[in-house]
């Protein structure tokens, strides 16, 4: 076990050590191959930043706005679907995380805590993550939650018209139902006694929380398993979207962007910013990386909105090189999931500051003072980048 864990890296071996086998392949794997997956990492590790001297950097500045927000740094913590079953009331907690090192929390809406406990704790409403639902009065109903919660953003997901094939879960059993796969589960449960009293025991109940108005079997994780996989809706347009933003009165971002023409479109639609992204690599495994679908789409789209980018950021370094690209800020998935998973509210806390030091030192080495100064012009060969 290491004692004083400083990366995303470190903190993904605790989760490991402290999880059963199924959670941490869940928040681990991505679809098929994992190529996808990996190339979101790899990308971004292989981008080169020019080091400057001699510049000036006595007064750096991590702060910026992001979707008219002050944040003390370009990063929000992207939707997790099942978060709070990785710490005791994990959402509340990685949500108090966020507010006391200054950046948004986005809860999703397959998230264990329902959004007024995650505003109680933090002391802030969260941003909302939706997905489109059969049920149009449920996603009405759900908006309506949002926005008396307090909550001013919304993450609408396009990127899941249907759930990507993850190989890790089917292994594990958790695509299956019935004995095999629970002796399986059960097995894995076993080993990780405590996570059995912390979050299985001290952390109930166990359903999602925001859907407990839209699901009559309110105590059975299954039940609103099955509503959620029945609420899926694959035929939804950018016409739905169009109806969306007519719903909304608070910034819409549009997540799940890698395409050009799918960029311009979800600028069309009236959305307020674009969250590029394959989803972690969790759907479309073959489909490109998010830096360099980043880099095609600020390419097109210029100043036209807010740009926002996840997939393989894993450290202050990640961050500035995906501002380098030309975003304004990222979403970060599993590093603050193993974080939470491994320390709770003090192991996402201390990734934060981790990262914003980071982030601060990338800025002082390459010359960069502020935020909104970090461009293309701090990549080596910025002018022919070819990932
Ligand atoms: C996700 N993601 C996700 N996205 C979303 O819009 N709603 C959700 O409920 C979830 N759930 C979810 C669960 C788990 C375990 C993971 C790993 C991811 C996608 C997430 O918001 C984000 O796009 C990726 O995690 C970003 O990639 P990194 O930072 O994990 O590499």
């Amino acid at each position: 076990m290491l004692s004083y864990p400083a990366t995303a890296a470190d903190w993904r071996q605790r989760a490991r050590s402290r999880l059963p086998r199924f959670l941490f392949d869940y928040v681990d794997g991505g679809a098929g191959d994992e190529a996808t997956l990996a190339a979101n990492v790899q990308d971004f590790a292989a981008l080169r930043l020019r080091q400057r001297v001699l510049v000036d950097v006595a007064q750096v500045d991590t702060r910026c706005r992001l979707v008219g927000q002050d944040c003390a740094l370009p990063l929000a913590l992207a939707p997790i679907g099942l978060a709070g079953m990785m710490a005791r009331r994990g959402e509340a907690q990685a949500a108090r995380a966020a507010a006391a090192a200054g950046v948004p929390f986005t809860l999703s809406t397959v998230g264990i805590c329902p959004l007024a406990e995650v505003a109680t704790a933090a002391g802030r409403a969260p941003w909302f993550q939706l997905y489109m639902l059969r049920d149009r009065g449920a996603v009405q109903a759900l908006l309506q939650q949002a926005w008396d919660a307090g909550s001013r953003t919304l993450v609408f997901t396009v990127d899941l018209p249907t759930t990507g094939l993850r190989h890790r879960d089917t292994r594990n059993g958790l695509a299956h139902g019935g004995t095999r796969a629970a002796l399986l589960r059960a097995g894995q449960v076993l080993a990780r006694p405590g996570w059995v009293a912390r979050v299985a025991l001290g952390g109930k109940p166990l359903t999602f929380g925001n859907l407990t108005r839209q699901v009559p079997d309110g105590r059975n994780l299954n039940a609103f398993k099955a509503w959620v996989d029945a609420q899926f809706d694959a035929s939804v347009t950018w016409a739905d979207i169009a109806w969306l933003r007519g719903q909304w009165k608070g910034r819409l971002l549009i997540k799940g962007v890698l395409d050009v023409q799918d960029a311009r479109a979800a600028v069309d639609s009236g959305a307020d910013g674009i969250v590029v992204s394959n989803h972690g690599g969790r759907q479309l495994d073959g489909a490109p990386s998010t830096a360099r679908a980043l880099q095609a789409i600020a390419q097109d789209l210029g100043a036209q909105t807010e740009l926002l980018v996840d997939g393989g950021i894993r450290s202050g370094v990640d961050m500035f090189k995906a501002l380098a690209l030309g975003a304004h800020g990222v979403l970060i998935g599993r590093p603050w999931v193993w974080a939470l998973a491994g320390g709770g509210e003090a192991g996402v806390r201390q990734l934060l500051a981790t990262w914003q030091r980071e982030l601060a030192v990338t800025m002082m080495l390459t010359g960069a003072t502020r935020v909104a100064d970090i461009g293309r012009q701090h990549l080596e060969d910025y002018k022919q980048i070819d990932i």
